[in-house]
C-alpha cells in the first residue's frame, strides 16, 4: 500500500506561533487549552511547563498567563491586565480580526452576525466584542426566526468554517437588509488544508485525519474527506489505527488539522506503513 500525504496538511501559521510563543515564555499558564490538540499540550507542559488552566477563575496566584490561539472572552482580558498578571496574548491575528471588526461595527451600529458554533471558545471570544451582543447562526433557517431590530447588519465568520456555507448567509442577508457589511473572516489555511484533503480523497482508498477530537478544523477535514472517500477516519493517535481500515487498500492518504503536530504525524505515518494489508 502506497501512503501519500495531502499537499497541504497540518500547522497552520496561528498555531506554530503560539507554539513558538509558549516555548519561548516558559513557566506560564494558558487560559482554556492553547490549541485544540492533547498530545502538544502535554508536551508543551512536560518540557516548558506550560500549564492549562480550565478558564479564568483558577488564574488566582499566577505569574504569567498566555492567551490561546482562539482568544477569549474581552472581559476575561481585561480582567487579567487589571491584576498583577503579565499577559502574553497568543491570539491568532486571523481571530483578532473578527474581534476588530465585531468592536467596530456594533459601535457604529451595525447588528452583528456571526457564523459559527456558539459554544466554540473562539466564537464566545469574538461575540463578547460586539457592544450590544452578537447573533451567533449556524445555518439560514436559524437567522430566519431573527428579528433585526435595524436594517444595518454586520457579518462575519468563525474562521475555519466552509466558505459554501457562508455564502448562504450573506446572500440571505443581501436579500432582505439594505446595509449588509460582509467581513470574509474564514482562514486560508483552513482552504488550503481543506482543498488539498479533497483531492486526496477523490484518489484515496482510505484516508486518516490525524488531529484532536475536538478540533473543528481536524472535524470539518474528516467530514470533506468522507464525501469522496467513505473509508476515511479520524484519529488522535497511534492507538486509535485499525488494521482492517486497510485490508486490500491500494493507496491510504494522510492530511492532518491545523493543530496538529507534525511529530504526530511522523508517528502515525510510520505506524500506517508497519501494517500488513
Ligand atoms: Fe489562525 Fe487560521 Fe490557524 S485562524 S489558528 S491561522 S487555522
Amino acid at each position: 500500500m502506497r501512503i501519500k500525504l495531502a499537499a497541504s496538511y497540518g500547522f497552520c501559521f496561528g498555531v506554530k506561533r503560539a507554539i513558538k510563543i509558549a516555548e519561548n515564555t516558559q513557566n506560564a499558564s494558558t487560559i482554556g487549552p492553547l490549541i485544540h490538540n492533547n498530545e502538544e499540550i502535554n508536551r508543551l507542559r512536560e518540557n516548558f511547563n506550560v500549564k492549562t488552566l480550565h478558564d479564568i477563575s483558577e488564574a488566582q496566584g499566577i505569574e504569567r498567563a498566555i492567551i490561546r490561539t482562539h482568544g477569549i472572552p474581552k472581559k476575561d482580558l481585561e480582567t487579567l491586565k487589571q491584576s498583577k498578571v503579565e499577559v502574553i496574548n497568543a491570539t491568532c491575528p486571523y481571530v483578532t480580526k473578527p474581534q476588530e471588526i465585531c468592536e467596530k461595527m456594533s459601535q457604529e451600529g451595525y447588528e452583528i452576525v456571526i457564523f459559527g458554533d456558539a459554544d466554540h471558545p473562539e466564537v464566545r471570544g469574538v461575540e463578547s466584542y460586539a457592544i450590544n451582543g452578537a447573533y451567533v447562526v449556524q445555518s439560514v433557517s436559524e437567522l430566519e426566526k431573527i428579528k433585526f431590530k435595524c436594517y444595518k447588519v454586520a457579518v462575519v465568520s468563525q474562521t475555519t468554517r466552509k466558505i459554501s456555507e457562508f455564502l448562504d448567509i450573506t446572500g440571505y442577508l443581501q436579500m432582505r437588509y439594505k446595509e449588509v457589511r460582509v467581513f470574509n473572516t474564514i482562514c486560508n489555511a483552513t482552504f488550503e488544508n481543506q482543498d488539498a484533503a479533497r483531492e486526496l480523497a477523490k484518489e484515496a482508498d482510505v484516508v486518516i485525519v490525524i488531529g484532536g477530537k475536538n478540533s473543528s478544523n481536524t472535524k470539518q477535514l474528516h467530514s470533506i474527506c468522507k464525501e469522496y472517500c467513505a473509508d476515511s477516519f479520524l484519529v488522535e493517535s497511534e492507538k486509535d489505527l485499525d488494521p482492517s481500515w486497510f485490508n486490500q487498500k491500494q493507496l491510504c492518504g494522510v492530511t492532518a488539522g491545523a493543530s496538529t503536530p507534525d511529530w504526530i504525524i511522523e508517528k502515525i505515518v510510520g505506524k500506517i506503513s508497519e501494517i500488513k494489508v
